[in-house]
This record gives C-alpha cells, structure tokens and sequence, in this order.
C-alpha cells in the first residue's frame, strides 16, 4: 500500500484533495459504508406501543367522603394557596426489584415526578390529617344527623387496597359499623393518619395482568376522594417491572411517564370529570339528592358529567379520502381550558380541547387528542419530547380542586398559531390546502418513510427525525384514510397509507427516532444527547450531538471523496449540528470547527471539510432565524 505521491495519480473530481499530507492512500471506506447500513438498518419509531396503562377505577374501587374535618361551605370559602403535599409510601413489594430499578424508582423517578407536581399545584389548606377510610364487606351508609364519617353495613373489609396496594393500619381511620334502620353505631380504633399532607400516593411494582396489556410503563389512579369537595386524597401508581427502563436514553420517557400517570391520579380522569367545580366550588354537573353523587352511566360505567365540562360538538363534511363525512368529537369545554386553547391554535372561535376518541376504556376520553395535541404529555401514547403545557394545567385548575403555576409549563409548540384549520379539519383538508396555497404542511407530512431512510427535523428542531408514513398491509378505516394521492404511490393503494400513530388518527407528522443497531442497541436522535454521537468512521454528514446542538436540513446528499473514490451516502436529509447565536453575526452553524453564517431562510451552506484523509462535502440548509435564534434559545 504504497502511498500515491503525485498529483496526476489522483484522477476525476478528487484531484484537487490528495489527503492531509499530500498522499493519496488506498484507504478505503467502502467496508465502513457497508457496515454503517448493516448496523443502523432498522429505525425504532415510538407509536402506539408505550401507551398508558390509566383505566378508570370502578365505583367500588372508589371511597368517596374521606373526612378532613370541615363542612363544605367552610372549605369552599378557602383559596387554594397551600402547596400541594404529596404523602409517598412505597409498597414493601418494591424491594423485590432488581436494586438497580428500585434505586432509580425510589430516588430519582417518583421524587422527581411528585416535586413536580408538588411545586406546581396548590390546594385548599385542611384542617385534619388525612386518614383514608376503609372498605367495606358490604356498603357504605352516612346519617343525615350530620355525622361526617360513612358506617360500613356488615363490617369493615379485612383490608383496605389503594390499586394493588394494601393500605398500613397507620393511615385509616377507625372502623365504623351501623345497622340500616337501627341506631346501632360502633367505632373501633383507627391510625394516626398522615399530617402536613394533601395526597398520599402509594407507589408499588407488581406485575398485574394490567402490564402485560399495551405494554404500560406504568399505571395510576385515584382511589379514595374527601367529602367536602370531592378532591382526590389518595392514589396510586404502580410501575411494570419488566418496563422499567434503566438506560439513560430512557429516563426522559420514564419521567414524562410517571408525571402523566399522577396526574390522572390527582385528577385527569374521565371518572371525575362529573365531579369538577368552578371556582366556588359549586359542582358543574347536578347531584342526585339520595346519593349526592352524580348519575352513573351504566353503559360508560362513568359517572355522567354535565355540558359544561365535555361536550359533543359535530363537525360535518370532515374530508377523508373520496368523502365529506360528519364526525362528532368530544371536547373538553371548561373555561381555563377553552382560554388556553383559543390562546395556543390562535382560533377564537374554537369550542374546547378535543379529547382521545380512540383506544381502550382509559385511553379514550383520559387524554388529549393525540391528532390536535401530539406530545403535549397529556396524550395517550409516547411519540417525543412530552410536555405538561399549559393547556394540561389549565384542566387541573378547572378541577376546581387546584391552582397551577404557570410558571413550570413547558412549550407545546406543536400546532401553536396554526389557526382555526389546523384545529377544526381533517388533516387530510389542512395537507390540500395548505399545499394548495404553495404553504408547508408542517406539523403533518407526506413522506412515505422509505428505505434509504430520507430524514428530516422535528417541529422544534431538536432531534433528527421522519416522517411517519408508512404502508399499512390492509385498507385503513375510511375515516381515517388521509390522503388522495401520494407520490409514486399506485392511486388505488393509498387508502393503505397512514402515520404510524393509529391515536392521531394515522395524520402523518415527523417524529425523532432511535435508530436501531442490529445486536439489538439504540442509538437516539435528540440533538442534545452527546451518546447519540455516532463513530467517527461512519459520521459521514459531520454531525455533533451535545449541548448547543440542533437538527438542520441538508440540501443534497453527502459524499466522500478520497483520490479516485468517491462515495455518495444514501442516507441523509438531516443532521444535528453545533450552532450559536449571536446580536452581531445572527445564526452561525459549526460544522468540524469551522463557522457558517446564515443570512436568510433557505440559504444553502456548502460544507467541505477533511477529516481522516476524506473529504467530506455536503450542504446545510439555514432555517429561519425566528425559528431557531429568536424562540428556542438565547444567546
Ligand atoms: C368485623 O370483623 C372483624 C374481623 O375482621 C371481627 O373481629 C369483628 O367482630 C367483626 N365485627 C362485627 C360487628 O361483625
Ligand atoms: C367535499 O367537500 C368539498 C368542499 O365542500 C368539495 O369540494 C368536495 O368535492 C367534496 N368531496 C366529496 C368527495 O364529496
Ligand atoms: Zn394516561
């Protein structure tokens, strides 16, 4: 291998880069390229798969009028200026986990989860330390004679179970018994309860039927609600073992996870939905005068809430392929809620938050509309980047049980200031005529996902990401074939065309990845990872993941240059790349240590750079600098 000492040697296109001292070696990359496909073939996309576990609690598994020792018209009076204080008891199960998952549940997951909620919700202040009220073998009866506490019938169950947790004597009250048309009363001895506390959350890791269902990560719900208001004062969460992930490009799906799942306990649930309050603390939806409780719904097996929290509202000709259909959606219509909307989708005339119309019994009508919302936090399955917006609080304030700091929302920028179209179309009808005007039709996209993988950005740049279109084996349900045609796609075939995420109705929209090495690791695509930097013998497009990185376009693919061989990558479309911004020179991209300045929207940066006796040569696109400068980071 005897290097190639002159110019002339060196032929085509490549004379003109010999290497870095001159010579042209016979080093070759073809070997490397080979290896690079056969290990990142497969792309791993975040669908349906990590859905949530939340089923709404049966009435039985529901104790309501747990006593905190005032009247209603007392705490009605109160403002809701305590911070909330979540009680924790960890299940003795827990130590049954391997220690590595215990460690991570127990000091890092559950704490942080909770602080979360803990400094962004407020509650009313209570007077009595919660004592939870214990099952009964048979029913419950309360006296009118205005004895707070509900009596057990027969007797008090054996024990009392919050989920799959069974509650420590220490936190119940004492068993109370009473006869039906007797003054029979008998009250055991209770436990102390838990002071300085507002909920208590019981967490556990058992492997119930319910994990091995849609593979929950995790699930939660409320179990015991106080008397005055209807707040829920205790819950549980309890994590899979086999899901819980310890691997460091899992841990941001693993909290969003969990600060999901205690919010359907503290109160995002369609079972409470009829017991929510306006800001009085009048109810929303009637109560029966016998059981002062809403009306049960047999057939939804919830309890049935008024109009003014969701209400159906029907939208005709909803264009779906070879269609105008009419389609009647549930939404969530609360008055925060309806503000915080309008506010986002910048629609004034917009009714409510749509909620999930699909999924099992605690997916649908539990969680934002996965087409509207697609990673507010609050949607029923893990695509990307899950954020609590403001919309999610703006619900928990409508609770009438809480207040919310807005202060610790995070950014929803999808769908933000897309209009009334965005929000009250199909996507199909958002596509047509956003193309039609000659607009993109982000946050939707109409790629098929093909191999060579073509990639591209997310909506907030910060992962390297595809669109999720993919062919599906059978017909889609007409109401959700979203397309009328699509390039080279054979015009009969494409009602076999749909996103990936059957939630958001199979719309299309560009997603981060993992890309998925053949012995079975991961590699992710969030531009601020520094471990998804990938070797440098196959970082064909010079990309850099870490701290001030963000995904850029490439104008065409990337080539390789080295004497008499060229290799052209047939993967690209986008990378993340280091960049600053700075008042003097606006957007600069960094690529191998060497500065690009963007001028405008669209300019193209024609990078050539030798690393390793190769050149490198390929081209960024700048994106606007409002996009990326001005909005997501500072200086
Ligand atoms: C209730 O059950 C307990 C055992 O769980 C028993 O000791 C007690 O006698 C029962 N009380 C009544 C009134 O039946
Ligand atoms: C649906 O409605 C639009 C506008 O109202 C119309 O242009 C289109 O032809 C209709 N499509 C079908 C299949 O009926
Ligand atoms: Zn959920």
């Amino acid at each position: 291998m005897a290097p190639l000492t002159t110019p002339t040697e060196c032929r085509g296109t490549m004379h003109w880069y010999q290497g870095n001292n001159g010579h042209c070696s016979h080093k070759s990359l073809i070997s490397d390229v080979i290896l690079y496909f056969l290990i990142y073939t497969s792309v791993m996309l975040q669908a349906d798969t990590h859905s949530c576990g939340h089923i709404v609690p049966k009435p039985r598994e529901v104790v309501h009028n747990v006593h905190l020792g005032e009247p209603a018209h007392v705490v009605k009076r109160r403002s809701l200026d305590q911070q909330l204080r979540i009680h924790l008891v960890y299940d003795s199960g827990l130590s049954n986990l391997p220690q590595e998952k215990e460690t991570l549940v127990k000091d890092v997951l559950i704490p942080t989860a909770v602080s979360y909620w803990e400094r962004t919700l407020q509650v009313r202040r209570t007077a009595h330390p919660v004592k939870l009220l214990r099952s009964c073998q048979s029913d419950y009866i309360r006296f009118k004679d205005g004895d707070p506490y509900p009596y057990c019938v027969r007797n008090c169950s054996e024990v009392t179970k919050c989920g799959p947790v069974i509650v420590p004597e220490r936190y119940l009250e004492a068993c109370r018994i009473a006869r039906i048309g007797s003054k029979y009363k008998k009250v055991g001895y209770g436990g102390p309860g838990v002071t300085n506390a507002d909920f208590v959350l019981f967490v556990s890791a058992t492997h119930e039927e319910r994990c091995t269902v849609g593979s929950a990560v995790a699930y939660a719900a409320y179990c015991q609600l106080e008397g005055a208001l209807d707040r829920p004062v205790a819950g549980y969460v309890n994590l899979c073992p086999n899901d819980i992930s310890t691997e460091p490009h899992n841990l941001h799906q693993m909290h969003a996870t969990l600060k999901h799942e205690i919010l359907h306990a503290l109160g995002f649930s369609s079972g409470l939905y009829a017991f929510f309050r306006d800001p009085h603390g009048e109810p929303y939806t009637q109560r029966s005068p016998s059981t002062g409780k809403p009306d049960f719904n047999s057939e939804t097996e919830l309890y049935q809430w008024s109009d003014k929290v969701v209400r159906e509202v029907t939208r005709y000709n909803w264009r779906v392929r070879g269609a105008n259909i009419t389609r009647t959606f549930s939404l969530l219509v609360t008055p925060r809620v309806v503000e915080e909307v309008r506010k986002h989708f910048a629609c004034p005339t917009l009714e409510g938050a749509e909620l999930e119309n699909q999924g099992t019994l605690g997916t649908a009508l539990t969680h934002w509309e996965k087409r509207v919302f697609e990673n507010e936090a609050m949607t029923g399955s893990f695509t990307q980047h899950p954020v609590i917006s403001r919309i999610t609080l703006a619900l928990m304030e409508d609770t009438g049980w809480y207040r919310a700091n807005y202060a610790y929302a995070e950014e929803l920028t999808w769908g933000r200031g897309l209009g009334c179209d965005f929000v009250k179309l199909s996507c199909l009808e958002w596509m047509q005529t956003r193309a039609a005007s000659g607009a993109p039709i982000y946050p939707f996209c109409d790629r098929v996902r093909s191999s060579p993988i073509r990639t591209e950005c997310s909506p907030n740049l910060d992962s390297v990401a595809v669109c999720n279109l993919v062919e599906y084996h059978t017909e889609l349900p007409s109401m959700y074939q979203n397309f009328r045609e699509l390039p080279f796609v054979d015009p009969k075939e494409v009602s076999h065309y749909g996103g990936l995420v059957q939630l958001a109705d199979y719309c299309p929209f560009v997603q981060a990845f993992n890309w998925q090495k053949e012995d079975s690791g991961e590699r992710g695509t969030k531009c601020s990872v520094h471990q998804n930097n990938a070797d440098p013998e196959i970082n064909f497009a010079l990309e850099h993941y870490g701290d001030n990185s963000m995904c850029f376009l490439h104008h065409t693919a990337w080539s390789l240059h080295h004497c008499d061989t060229t290799r052209d990558i047939t993967h690209w479309g986008s990378g993340c790349y280091m960049y600053r911004c700075s008042v003097v020179d606006g957007l600069v991209v960094i690529v191998s240590g060497k500065e690009y300045y963007c001028h405008h929207r669209g300019q193209i940066l024609e990078v050539h750079s030798i690393q390793n006796d190769w050149l490198h040569q390929g081209s960024i696109v700048c994106p606007s600098c409002h996009d990326t400068c001005e909005v997501s980071l500072p200086l």
